[in-house]
């Protein structure tokens, strides 16, 4: 069973840590089935699962429920469990209930929050109360409205600053998102975590990216910094486009897939 610690400890033997994020039974068993350290139950859902604009009407109890799907196909894995917005920004008490519902009732074996030196008391409390977190500084998409977009952030001395805290706070990783390669390798440099990057170039500790993005399943338009490495929805059209003609044409069902007769093979449970 992958750990914390395990994983703290490969990071600073210098593996690359891959994480990826899933968000249901079949794509968290995938992910586990190719091997990766971590799976992520990201808030990006809102997004890629929910169809909204963004991550900001996503609830902790659609969180749960997710968690509760990914930790029980991929009961080895560490799965993190995202905080959604206002789970967590309003008090260190609201965060560390946030957090033991994502763990006691998601499963999840860590919790991830947005937000450096402001969420500082946060990540500490949710510590304390013997919750590992995982922050996530640089682009946070539940900032997008004081963000004003989707971009790249380059406040040098705020992000330096930021990774020094959730450090200090407790965190055991921080993700970097939307962080130019040079700036991540300096934050990545001045930590002792590991730093797991999106979009923040090569020299982090380990590198995430969404399902749906890599595997070509969301057909919004995609980040520079995602890579395609497969395109399962064109081939979900085609197989669906090839079920609706072979119904239409009369040539599906098949006497194979039919029960009696002489000829049939025997019925097999699912
Ligand atoms: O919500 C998410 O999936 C994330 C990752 C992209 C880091 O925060």
């Amino acid at each position: 069973m992958a750990s914390i610690p395990d994983l703290v400890a490969r990071a600073a033997g210098g593996e690359r840590l891959v994480v990826v994020t899933a968000y249901d039974f079949p794509g968290a068993r995938f992910a586990q089935a190719a091997g990766v350290d971590a799976i992520m139950v990201g808030d990006s859902l809102g997004v890629v699962v929910q169809g909204r604009p963004n991550t900001l009407g996503v609830t902790l109890d659609q969180m749960v429920y997710h968690c509760e799907m990914v930790s029980r196909a991929a009961p080895e894995a560490v799965v993190i469990g995202d905080l959604p917005f206002m789970s967590y920004q309003v008090s260190a008490a609201s965060a560390v209930a946030a957090a033991g519902r994502l763990v006691k009732e998601g499963g999840a074996t860590t919790v991830k929050l947005e937000g450096g030196e402001r969420m500082a008391a946060q990540i500490a409390a949710i510590v304390r109360a013997d919750i590992p977190v995982m922050g996530h500084i640089g682009l946070t998409p539940q900032s997008i409205h004081r963000l004003g977009g989707y971009r790249v952030q380059r406040d040098r001395d705020r992000l330096l600053a930021d990774a020094a805290a959730v450090e200090a706070a407790g965190a055991w990783a921080v993700v970097l998102e939307c962080v130019e390669s040079d700036l991540a390798a300096a934050i990545t440099g001045q930590l002792t975590i590991p730093t797991i990057g999106i979009g923040a170039g090569g020299a982090c500790a380990g590198q995430v990216l969404v399902y749906h993005d890599l595997l070509g399943l969301y057909d919004g338009r995609p980040m520079r910094f995602v890579k395609r490495y497969a395109n399962l929805g064109e081939a979900t059209v085609a197989a669906l486009s090839s079920f609706a003609a072979e119904v239409r044409a009369g040539t599906f069902p098949g006497p194979e897939h039919g029960f009696g007769g002489k000829t049939q093979p025997p019925e097999r449970s699912r």
